[in-house]
């Protein structure tokens, strides 16, 4: 699959981490983050990557900042983005089961209960199971109308 990355100066080695495993499954990936050293504003990156995916031609997103939280909030601004912040790997798998959710973020600076890399796994093995779920996702679209 096709992912785009992003990341602030707060989540340099949870991206890197990440991107490897990402590679290491034969994704590819366009990374828009940052390396160490760098700085970076996180709306300006979670606003690029989120502009990027909404021009077709990727399948995910996954952002990465100190909380996960100002990234995701930032890529939700963009038009029909839903970027999910989940907590473990339950969450993750839910984030695509329930809520289609074609973005994940997550925290360089949290300690999640589950191994980021398998969070990351469990959302992009997921399916979305439509149905009800899909009439919930539709409400939420029709929120930014
Ligand atoms: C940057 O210091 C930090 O505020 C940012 O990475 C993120 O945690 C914001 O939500």
């Amino acid at each position: 699959m096709k992912i785009i990355m992003a990341n602030d100066h707060a989540a340099v080695e949870l991206k890197n981490e990440l991107k490897v495993w990402l590679l290491d499954q034969g994704h590819e990936v366009e990374d828009l983050g940052i390396g160490d050293g760098e700085k970076a504003d996180y709306p300006d990156k979670g606003e690029q990557a989120a502009r990027l995916f909404m021009k077709g031609g990727y399948d995910y997103g996954v952002l990465c900042c100190g909380t996960g939280i100002g990234i995701s909030i930032s890529a939700n601004k963009v038009k029909g983005i839903r970027c999910a912040l989940p907590q473990n790997i339950f969450a993750a798998e839910a984030a695509k089961e329930h809520n289609d959710c074609q973005f994940i973020a997550f925290g360089g600076r949290i300690e999640y209960p589950d191994k980021p890399t398998d969070m990351l796994n469990a959302f992009l093995s997921a399916k979305f199971v439509g149905d009800r779920h899909q009439r919930r996702v539709d409400k939420i679209m029709a929120i930014e109308n």
